[in-house]
């Protein structure tokens, strides 16, 4: 996969970073819109081509646990042992920031978001602007503020196009949804936002249990109720709901997608006014395909997008929070 970024792509990338402008690149979770975490023109335009709120706070890439203190101060116990444990990978620490890290990229709190994620190209590009004095890369994801976020090149071209410089196509990405937020900045670590890293993971790497989010909380973006959103209206509903609201659909005459178990897609047949899509039974798999399953049923031309509700359980947490905030807003039309 990594075999696509060439070197000249990569300083293509470094040379932009270092001109302010913005580079999308692949991380194992979802594509990240990057720009240099020191730069407050870049931070501003990232800002501006994703469209989102000023106090929403973005994420510092770091290539090494080693960098961790250039952007977060009183880093505890807990911290270092979750970053030697789950570094590179799908883990966001939330800390107290170091002096000089600026409001533009935590939402004016004391407290930063770092992680140091998977994918060897990401690694690649860290290394590299790192050796060209870029010693962090802010990166949300690369789609446009409350939409689904992207999990191939294609994505954020379409996406984002012309405000980009430079896509680096490292493949789709393996894990599918964005990172598990942790807050080690409290006494009690807690988890922001779930993700394929479960909460029981985290426990058992810290031999504790964990606090519970609350109002006071650190702000997190991805939390707010409406997010990962398609345009077409979702809806959420567990199998036999979901049988019967997709045969009264069809027989209003209304065009309808659907994203399920093979057992229920099966069931449901063939339609003229149909649109199905099977969704993995494991949870890896499910979530590795998701929002490029959300993306390709909202481009059917459908009035409404049914998914299955997956099933219980701390492995399938995450894709049931995407999916709870996708269907946000949604009410259940009339049938
Ligand atoms: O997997 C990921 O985390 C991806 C890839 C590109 O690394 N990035 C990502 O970034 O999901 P974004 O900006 O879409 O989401 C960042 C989340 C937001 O929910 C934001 O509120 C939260 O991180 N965040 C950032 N700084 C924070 C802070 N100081 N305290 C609490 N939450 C923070
Ligand atoms: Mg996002």
């Amino acid at each position: 996969m990594s075999a696509t970024v060439s070197d000249t792509d990569l300083a293509a990338a470094v040379d932009a970073l270092r001109a302010g402008q913005l580079v999308a690149f692949p991380t194992e979770t979802v594509y990240g819109l990057g720009a240099n975490a020191r730069d407050p023109v870049a931070v501003a335009r990232l800002y501006a081509a994703k469209g989102r709120p000023a106090d929403h706070p973005v994420i510092v890439h770091i290539g090494s646990v080693e960098d961790l203190p250039l952007w977060a101060r009183d880093i505890p116990p807990a911290a270092r042992a979750l970053a030697a444990r789950f570094w590179p990978g799908p883990l966001t620490l939330v800390l107290k920031r170091a002096t000089g890290v600026r409001d533009a990229i935590t939402g004016g709190q004391d407290t930063v978001a770092v992680r140091c994620p998977a994918h060897p190209v990401a690694l690649r590009l860290l290394a590299a602007a790192r050796a060209a004095g870029i010693d962090g890369i802010v990166a949300p994801s690369a789609n446009r503020f409350g939409r689904i976020s992207p999990t191939t090149a294609a994505h954020v071209r379409e996406e984002l196009g012309d405000a980009v410089a430079v896509v680096l196509d490292g493949g789709p990405c393996a894990v599918g949804i964005e990172s598990t937020i942790v807050d080690v900045s409290a006494a009690e670590p807690r988890v922001l936002r779930p993700g394929m890293l479960t909460a029981q993971d985290i426990a058992d790497c810290l031999g504790s249990a964990l606090g519970h989010a609350d109002a006071a909380a650190p702000r997190v973006s991805g939390a707010l109720p409406a997010h990962y959103a398609p345009r077409t209206p979702l809806v959420l509903l567990a199998g036999g709901d979901c049988a019967n609201h997709v045969h009264q659909r069809l027989a209003a005459g209304e065009r309808v997608a659907v994203l399920a178990g093979t057992g229920l897609v099966q069931s449901l047949g063939a339609h003229a006014g149909l649109r199905t899509l099977s969704a993995a039974p494991d949870a890896d798999g499910y979530a590795r395909a998701l929002y490029a399953n959300l993306r390709e049923l909202d481009a059917a031309g459908c009035a409404l997008i049914v998914v299955e509700a997956p099933p219980p359980g701390a492995a399938w947490r995450g894709i049931a929070d995407r999916l709870q905030r996708a269907a946000q807003g949604h009410s259940l039309p009339p049938a």
